[in-house]
């Protein structure tokens, strides 16, 4: 096993990229989904679970776990892939999204942000170094600059002001960052819907050598043909030989078109959290288990799979554990939605390296369109 972090390019189909980032704690295949463990699990499911159905790494949140359990007590247990018995790569979030998103009266400085925590109510700040200081603690291997993440639509002063604050915060990224082997420190490209500033974005970033760059801001408002334009018109100005993050992105559709423009490595909720209110994905496109219909269906959600939870429980099981509450349906929903992500992308690489992406993309899309089984 390398001490170092490294991406290699195996194949390009079109702008689709099949490669592999190395890294001491295993070997990450992209296209790669990273499922969400947002405060040291991915709801619902065990480690081995995750790692069984081809998860490489998996991605954990600052926010969360700065506040609960809080860093400096995952460092005293040994760090994050200790305390969850997750002993390969994990990728952590700078924090600065979540404190938007979750967090009560946020006031926001060139310095850092201070806000209020959505568990308690306590003050707590965050800055570019604190951030780096927390993911450290945690044990990171992959850790995401401190960013400014607005919603759109948005004024386009707003979306340059956001952005030039998150290039200047990359810069202190990556010097409190330094250099670690090992480990890297990935760049976020900000700038909304506008061309011009997202390649500003891009540019600037790419002049840090960093090891990896991710776009950012996207999936927050914007219909999907904006989303798939702006990463046409930014990747490119991203150096081709370091991997690209899509981040918070999305529907399996969302992950088979931005492949198709050059983006690497996917995290998402929706695949854990839909299951976990009845939703399964699946090669036949989606099925609500709420839904009346499936009551008395004793046909599994892919007789197909390798999964027992789509190949061996009833819909109308699964149906009834929805309508419950019951823990298991959302366990086995859960488990099914991820087993489906993680076959997109296997089938994803293998098309890349094939060089019949588009043939596969067009076969997904039927699947999906056909409808149920
Ligand atoms: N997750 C989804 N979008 C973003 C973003 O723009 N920045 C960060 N840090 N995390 C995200």
């Amino acid at each position: 096993m390398t001490n170092r972090f490294s991406f290699t390019l195996l194949a390009q189909d079109g702008h689709a990229r099949r490669g592999e980032i190395t890294t001491p704690r295993g070997t990450i295949r992209t296209p790669a989904f990273m499922p969400v463990g947002t405060a040291g699990t991915v709801k619902a499911m065990y480690p081995g679970q995750v790692r069984d159905l081809g998860s490489d790494i998996i991605l954990g949140n600052v926010y969360h776990l700065m506040l609960r359990p809080g860093a400096e007590r995952v460092a005293k247990l040994g760090g994050l892939h200790e305390f969850a018995l997750w002993p390969w790569p994990i990728l952590t979030d700078s924090g600065g999204f979540q404190v938007m998103s979750l967090s009560s009266l946020r006031k926001l400085d060139e310095d850092g942000v201070t806000f209020r925590s959505h568990i308690d109510g306590s003050t707590h700040r965050l800055t570019p170094e604190r951030s780096v200081e927390i993911q450290h603690l945690l044990d990171s291997d992959i850790q995401m600059q401190l960013d400014e993440c607005i919603r759109l639509p948005a004024d386009r002063r707003e979306i340059e002001r956001a952005m030039e604050l998150s290039l200047r915060w990359a810069e202190r990224s990556a010097k409190a960052f330094g250099d670690q082997p090992g480990k890297a420190m990935f760049g976020i490209v900000q700038g909304g819907d506008q061309p011009d500033l997202r390649i500003r974005s891009a540019e600037r970033l790419a002049a840090m050598d960093l090891k990896g760059y991710a776009v950012g801001g996207l999936a927050v408002g914007e219909p999907q043909a904006v989303m798939l334009e702006t990463l046409a018109e930014t990747l490119p100005s991203l150096p081709a030989g370091k991997p690209r993050y899509l981040m918070g992105v999305g529907t399996p559709d969302d992950i088979v078109q931005s492949v198709a423009r050059g983006i690497d490595m996917f995290d998402c909720v929706m695949p854990t959290r839909a299951g976990r209110h009845g939703l399964a994905f699946t090669r036949h496109g989606r099925i609500n288990l709420r839904n009346a219909r499936h009551a008395e269906d004793s046909s599994p959600l892919d007789e197909t799979s390798d999964c027992p939870a789509s190949r061996d429980y009833s819909r109308a099981y699964l149906h009834h554990l929805v309508r419950a509450d019951e823990a298991l349906g959302g366990m086995l929903l859960t488990w099914n939605n991820l087993a489906y992500y993680q076959s997109l992308m296997a089938g994803i690489r293998s098309a890349i390296e094939a060089g019949s992406y588009a043939d596969f993309v067009a076969e997904t899309k039927a699947g999906w369109e056909r409808g149920e089984a």
